[in-house]
């Protein structure tokens, strides 16, 4: 957890991380960086807008799926449950999973971006007036220390909603799972948002919807370098570009140079072609039997699913195998 008088340390730590993983990624044959890297301030406001254009229906759908099956789920996680959520931003599904619970015994939420992160927090503090709200801000790639809060619970839950597993490649999240399932600890329970694969059309509007919110989402990561890099990217030379992989089932979104340029970041320069791009997020859409067999090789176990009626979004709840 970063405590006051960390958060600065922390900063500069995140800064230099920053720094190394933007220099690493242009350098790279294929130029590409993590798509955490999208979430500052402005980044996480876009991210709000994205979640409102008619085009991006995950959010409406596991909304939807949360409201209707609130009663279903509290019952199959059980009272006095202690919920921790990597990359929580707004909360506002679990705004909805918290009022269903019975007595959730603490609200644990983990995100990288610092300011989102403490509005969520303040605002779920006051919707809840009783429950332990205990942001911490933290890269859960890297591993986060949850506080240890000394409070009685029944299990510890992590909810993991709005497809954030689909922006890891299998490995990768087959790691976060395990970690996941360490943290919940002996009896501890997942309740994680997959997004499934459906018609290519759908899927690309809901990566490039019509206003351009997903695209200012996306350019905004070159902002942040020319801001927090000392970058000189002139952002009219770029244009989104959302592409589907059918063989591998993910989206992808890139960044794409209009033209041959030099780019420099920090002093370092950065040849670009025509047409080359920068790879800034992928989000696989997972068969669900595909999902569970890698949820198990993480050590959980299917407990419960709700799908909506055209299977495009499921919120499925598993316990640790052992
Ligand atoms: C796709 S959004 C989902 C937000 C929210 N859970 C929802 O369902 O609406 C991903 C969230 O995870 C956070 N995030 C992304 N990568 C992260 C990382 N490596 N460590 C911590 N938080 C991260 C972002 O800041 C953002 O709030």
């Amino acid at each position: 957890m970063i405590g006051a008088g960390g958060v600065e340390l922390e900063a500069r730590g995140e800064s230099a991380r920053f720094l190394a993983e933007v220099l690493d990624g242009l350098g790279a044959p294929r130029k590409a960086l993590s798509p955490k890297w999208l979430y500052d301030a402005r980044g996480s406001a876009l991210y709000e807008l994205i979640c409102q254009q008619p085009e991006y229906y995950p959010t409406r759908t596991e909304l939807a799926l949360l409201d209707l099956h609130a009663d279903e789920i509290a019952e199959a996680v059980g009272p006095d449950a202690l919920v921790f959520e990597y990359g929580a931003g707004s909360g506002r599904k679990t705004v909805r999973l918290l009022a269903a619970l019975r007595r959730p015994a603490a609200y644990l939420p983990v995100d990288i971006s610092p300011d989102a992160l403490a509005q969520t927090a303040q605002a779920l503090s006051r919707r809840f007036p009783r429950l332990v709200v205990r942001p911490v801000v933290a890269d859960f790639t890297v591993g986060v220390a949850l506080p240890d809060l000394d409070l009685p619970c029944a299990r510890r839950l992590a909810f993991f909603p709005g497809s954030t597993i689909g922006n890891f490649d299998p490995p990768e999240a087959v790691s976060l799972l395990r970690r996941m399932a360490r943290e919940a600890g002996p009896g501890g329970a997942l309740l994680v948002g997959v997004d499934l694969p459906k018609d290519e059309g759908t899927l690309l509007r809901a990566y490039d919807d019509a206003h351009g919110v997903t695209a200012a989402f996306d350019l905004n990561l070159l902002a942040r370098i020319n801001r927090e890099l000392a970058g000189d990217f002139m952002l009219s030379r770029f244009r989104h570009r959302a592409a589907w992989d059918a063989r591998l089932s993910r989206i992808e979104m890139h960044l794409e140079s209009h033209e041959a340029q030099l780019v420099h970041v920090a002093g370092a320069p950065f040849a670009f072609r025509a047409g080359e791009t920068i790879h800034t997020e992928s989000s696989y859409k997972w068969e669900p039997r595909a999902f569970d067999a890698l949820a198990a090789i993480a050590g959980w176990r299917l407990d419960r699913t709700w799908t909506d009626e055209r299977a495009w979004f499921s919120v499925r709840l598993y316990g640790r195998a052992s």
